[in-house]
């Protein structure tokens, strides 16, 4: 992928260029806080219906016109000569993994890329051997399907999930590692960490915590779903200070669905197991997780057009503006809804409140609240249910605006205390 397709796309007319990010551009409201000011031309750069608030692109993303044309186009490369794309792919592919690795501070050799995280967390804990009675431990923050697929593979090797409980209210890394730890024992083999917790958008998995699992012999699987393009990540030629790394590029990163990387410590890389065996197996990894026969390969080969754009607009800034938009929402929700914020992770693009005792404790009330948003607000939100009171998630990205975040404050005041 030339970095220069993209660009000649950007200024191509109806797809203008944003204006680079001003991080301490910020306009005051009536009620006096802090907005960060809109980055010009952002909201042209998707295809989302404008009358919509959509406040959740932690959950899917969106994928911006730019990648979606560089993917379209690949799509149609493949339609043109199916013989000579499928040929070639396994090769376009390493070119691809490069650069995702580099966007990543990461070693191709140590990096597949894969579909998405639920898919490379069950690798990562089919390639741990497990035992009888061992433990795997997870946390009351882990998301839904992955604690769930730890307890599958424990439960076919006669081990058992261990979830650490961890308040949602816990004032920082340090209280979160203590209560980790505290569940260790001499059976603990694999711990499954989020970087980013998805129900609470906060930090578990710190490069403490891993060093401490570690100097324990505690494999460790990362689930970074959130991380590549909303955080700054290192992976630091490893993986990151875990045994097993699993980043989505369809949530902040830009790349279209369905692109993910899963990064492997080196004493682990030769026994990665693949999901499916492939006519790339012989070559080790990390060909053999990546080929998986006839497949859509093109948000991989188009996954680089989104770290280019992510660049292009100012990573840092465009962080910077996403983390103060989603303060300024969490903060709207505090003041006009009257819910309590949770702790946050500062520069990342997303907050959670706390819903009142009695409300969306349930998966189903949970859902119902979600549909009652999007029913009469048309706003996007992510509500995870937790005994004593749902979360509600948050999230900001450049086609946002305060004005979003205000409607549903104040449209939550209405619903959850009718
Ligand atoms: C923390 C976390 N892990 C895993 C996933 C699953 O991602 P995917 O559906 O792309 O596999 C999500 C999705 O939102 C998530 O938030």
């Amino acid at each position: 992928m030339s970095h220069n397709i993209w660009m000649v796309e950007m200024s191509t007319p109806g797809n203008p260029r944003p204006a680079p990010a001003r991080p301490d551009a910020r306009t005051d409201g009536a009620d006096g806080a802090d907005r960060p000011a809109p980055l010009r031309g952002s909201s042209t750069l998707f295809t989302l219906d404008p009358g919509t608030a959509h406040l959740n692109h932690g959950s899917y993303g969106a994928v911006p016109v730019p990648v979606q044309r560089h993917q379209a186009r690949l799509r149609a490369e493949m339609e043109r000569d199916p013989d000579g794309f499928f040929l070639e792919a396994p090769d376009r592919i390493g070119r691809a993994r490069a650069e995702v690795a580099a966007a990543l501070g990461g070693d191709p050799s140590r990096l597949a890329l894969i579909t998405n995280v639920t898919e490379g967390v069950a690798i990562a804990l089919d390639s741990v051997p497990l035992g009888e009675r061992d433990q795997v431990l997870v946390t009351d923050h882990g998301y839904g399907v992955v604690t769930r697929a730890a307890e599958r593979r424990a439960t076919e090797a006669g081990a058992v999930v261990r979830c650490v409980r961890i308040s949602p209210h816990a004032p920082d890394g340090e209280a979160v590692a203590e209560r980790v730890l505290a569940a260790v024992t001499p059976r603990t083999k694999v711990a499954v960490l989020d970087l980013v917790t998805s129900p609470t958008a906060r930090a578990v998995a710190t490069p403490a915590l891993l060093a401490a699992l570690r100097s324990r012999g505690v494999v460790t699987v990362v689930d970074a779903a959130h991380a590549p393009g909303a955080l700054p990540v290192d992976l630091g030629g490893a993986a990151g200070g875990a045994d097993f790394w699993v980043g989505n590029l369809h949530k902040w990163a830009f790349a279209p669905r369905a692109a993910a990387v899963l990064a492997v410590d080196r004493p682990w890389r030769p026994r990665v197991r693949p999901l499916v065996f492939s006519w790339e197996h012989d070559r080790g990894f990390p060909r053999r997780v990546e080929w998986r026969g006839t497949f859509d390969y093109t948000p991989w080969l188009a996954a680089p057009a989104g770290f280019a754009l992510l660049n292009r607009i100012g990573a840092e800034q465009l962080r910077a503006h996403n983390d103060g938009l989603a303060a300024h929402g969490q903060r709207l929700l505090v003041e006009r809804a009257g819910l309590r914020a949770l702790p946050e992770l500062p520069g990342l693009g997303m907050r959670a409140v706390r819903l009142p005792p009695g409300v969306a404790e349930q998966e189903h009330a949970a859902k119902a609240l979600m549909v009652a948003v999007r029913r009469t607000l048309d706003t996007r939100i992510a509500v995870r249910p937790w005994q004593g009171g749902g979360v509600l998630r948050i999230s900001a990205q450049l086609y946002n605006r305060p004005e979003e975040y205000l409607r549903l404050a104040d449209g939550l005041a209405r619903l959850v205390t009718r």
